[in-house]
């Protein structure tokens, strides 16, 4: 099979977890792929033990070896999120819930901080500094969907990190990603060498795309050291491929790259004919992703596109079989798709 990562100007990655490291997927992934992202093990729970104590998790760990062994780039999800983060984060020592008091905020401001220098410490204590040659980590998603899906003054998503801190949490993780991984434990003489991306869900949606505009915006205007906006495109085969090209035109002439996060797009039900149209999606996304990587000016492309999952029986929407292979590791009509391979697609049944 021709290599998904051959097809494209831009890197191609997938999200993973140790299952994929080894074996016949391994050889697959490795085929067609240039960048891995931990689709579960450097999100924020899972980097404490139940005594609430720092540590990696081995499954981090076995990813970021079999980054560096394979020469993959190493894409992390995620450094801040309402989800998968323990409840401790928002409580004092006594277990009270942080408010929105002074003392509070300086709480969560610390505990933030905290957090991230551990991360980046303990990555390049043993991989080396960041941007140097043993180092495999590229990028992070520095927060993730913290877009409201209704329409809010602000257009955040309330949470925990809202209620205590405001607007200001997303500003201060970037400021403190960016001191942590390309100053602190950056290699000297590397030029920001971990990309520093904002990540959310149905950016595709237009109200949605619209409060993200804002706060990208806001974020450009106050200096916020961002490198990239993500787009997870978890979409289905009715999401209109159109809407993918305009979201991505939305956001360009900003001076920041754009990332495909998580994509995956889901059939509803599986029919011959479904994944038949699945197919075609592919292809129309990926020559929307190819056409304006293309189009951009070097410093404002694509960072990469990243499939949620190798194969639909590892997906978190297996049921709905969004991916490009089948859990036998075969390639799917959607394959095919995304390589650009009319060919290899059967004909579309549109009664
Ligand atoms: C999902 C994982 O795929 C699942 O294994 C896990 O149980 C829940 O999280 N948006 C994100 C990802 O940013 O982290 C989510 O991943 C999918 C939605």
């Amino acid at each position: 099979l021709t290599p998904l990562k051959d097809t494209t100007d831009f890197p191609v990655g997938v999200a993973i977890d140790q299952r994929e490291t080894s074996g016949a997927a391994s050889d697959l992934l490795r085929h067609h792929f240039d960048q891995i992202t931990p689709e579960n093990h450097m999100k924020v729970e899972a980097w404490y033990d139940d005594q609430q104590r720092f540590q990696r998790h081995p499954q981090a760990t076995a990813l970021l070896d079999y980054a560096a062994a394979n020469d993959l780039r190493l894409y992390g999800h995620v450094l801040l999120w309402h989800a998968q983060t323990p409840d401790w984060f928002f409580q004092d020592a006594s277990g009270r819930e942080l408010t929105d008091s002074e003392a509070d905020k300086q709480l969560l401001r610390d505990r933030l901080a905290t957090h991230i220098d551990d991360v980046a410490r303990s990555i390049a204590d043993d991989y080396g500094p960041f941007g140097s040659e043993t180092n495999p980590l590229v990028a992070w998603d520095v927060v993730n969907e913290v877009i409201s899906d209704q329409a809010t003054p602000d257009g955040l998503r309330t949470s925990r990190w809202h209620d205590v801190l405001g607007e200001e949490f997303i500003h201060l993780a970037f400021r403190l990603a960016d001191q942590a991984f390309n100053r602190d434990y950056a290699a000297p003489g590397s030029d920001r060498p971990v990309k520093l991306f904002i990540n959310d869900y149905n950016t595709e949606q237009d109200a949605k795309g619209t409060q993200y505009e804002a706060l990208v915006g806001r974020m450009v205007a106050a200096g916020t050291p961002l490198d990239g906006v993500g787009h997870q495109f978890h979409v289905s085969i009715n999401t209109p491929v159109s809407a993918l090209a305009s979201t991505l035109d939305r956001f360009a002439g900003l001076g920041l790259m754009q990332a495909v996060t998580e994509l995956d797009v889901t059939v509803n039900p599986a029919t011959a004919a479904n994944l038949a149209r699945q197919g075609y999606y592919y292809r129309d996304a990926f020559e929307v992703f190819r056409g304006y990587h293309a189009g951009a000016p070097a410093s404002e492309g694509l960072y990469s596109v990243t499939v949620w999952g190798l194969t639909d029986a590892r997906s978190w929407r297996s049921e709905q079989a969004p991916l490009l292979f089948a859990g036998d590791l075969s390639a799917k009509s959607a394959f095919f798709g995304a390589i650009g391979q009319d060919d290899g697609l059967p004909p579309l049944v549109t009664t």
